[in-house]
């Protein structure tokens, strides 16, 4: 069964930069996947060759099984795109931004302004829907970007960096509104620099380096990648230390470290909290008073160190 978005190879370069070098994609139908990468990964790019919008130089792509470039057509009837730059028109309402998207995706008049009106009551636009959208925040020229690519329903939806640049309360607002897209069933593809947004929205996140798929898994799997986790024990004083290294020694696999200053105990350990539940037993049988008991997971961040070799870069465009 091949899925709503697949791409095979594809390679598209500008001059000597190669944006598509060799990028492979397969996306099951009603799933949520994230391609997460830094700035110049090549995301955008992937995008605009998976929504029609750039001929790649090689390989294929096909959404909902068909060809972007043989039919883009019937591709564009079948997929939103959200690009980075909000496309609504500054000089019209909300309003009459999302009639014109809806006769632009070919729905007679009546029909547009039906489910204009539908959209704006879904996206919390009514308060704001006939004031032009110059005077929009970001948060909601996003959430208006967001329901005009809607408009057609479209099985199959791209959301390029849907959150860059956006506050901390409008990008919550934002994610919401993603999951519940992804709940009614659709395919969401969507591109982020940040790690967070892709553990949080994703089934499958994708990471994106120079062109290529480096790496590929569920959020847990990617973190996993990076090594599991750290176990990290502060005991109340200096003398239970040696007896928690005895325990934590028997019971994980690594060895742990002690730290005398900080009465700390860390050691590696893979994801299995039933040891850690023997450990916690152990250490209360031996009398061990705890101060702090903590498991840490790896971030995205030291994944993307991990099978890149260079930190994530935090620029913005
Ligand atoms: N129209 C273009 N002309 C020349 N180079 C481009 C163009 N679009 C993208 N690139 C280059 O291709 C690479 C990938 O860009 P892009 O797909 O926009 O990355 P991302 O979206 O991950 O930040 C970058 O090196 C970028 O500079
Ligand atoms: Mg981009």
């Amino acid at each position: 069964m091949t899925g709503a978005i697949v791409a095979d190879g594809l390679v598209k370069t500008y001059g000597k930069v190669r944006a598509l070098d060799g990028f492979d994609l397969d996306v099951p139908e009603g799933s949520v996947l994230a391609l997460l990468g830094p700035n110049g990964a090549g995301k955008s790019t992937a995008v605009r060759v998976l929504t029609t919008l750039l001929r790649p130089d090689a390989g294929r792509a096909t959404i909902m099984g068909v060809d972007v470039t043989r039919d883009a057509p019937a591709v564009r009837r079948m997929i939103g795109v959200t690009g980075q730059q909000t496309s609504v028109d500054d000089q019209l309402t909300g309003r009459e931004n999302l009639q014109m998207f809806g006769r632009l995706s070919r729905l007679p008049r009546k029909a547009a302004k039906v489910r204009a009106e539908e959209l704006i009551e879904r996206f919390a636009l009514t308060d704001v829907a006939s004031r032009r959208t110059r005077t929009y925040s970001g948060g909601l020229r996003r959430r208006l970007d967001l329901a005009a690519c809607l408009l057609s329903r479209p099985p199959v939806v791209f959301l390029d960096e849907p959150t860059t640049g956006l506050d901390p309360r409008s990008r919550l607002g934002l994610w919401e509104t993603v999951s519940e897209l992804a709940r009614e069933g659709r395919t969401i593809l969507l591109t982020t620099q940040y790690l967070e947004e892709a553990d949080n929205l994703a089934d499958t996140v994708v990471l994106v380096d120079q062109g290529r798929v480096v790496a590929k898994g569920t959020p847990g799997e990617l973190k996993s990648l990076a090594g599991g986790g750290s176990l990290e024990i502060v005991v109340a004083s200096a003398d239970m230390l040696e007896k928690t290294e005895r325990i934590v020694e028997a019971v994980v696999k690594g060895a742990p470290v002690v730290n005398v200053r900080a009465l700390r105990v860390t050691a590696p350990v893979t994801d299995d909290t039933e040891l850690l539940g023997e450990v916690l037993q152990s250490l209360g049988a031996a009398g061990v008073r705890l101060e702090d008991f903590t498991l840490r997971r790896p971030t995205l961040d030291e994944v993307f160190l991990a099978l890149t070799g260079e930190p994530e870069k935090d620029g913005v465009r």
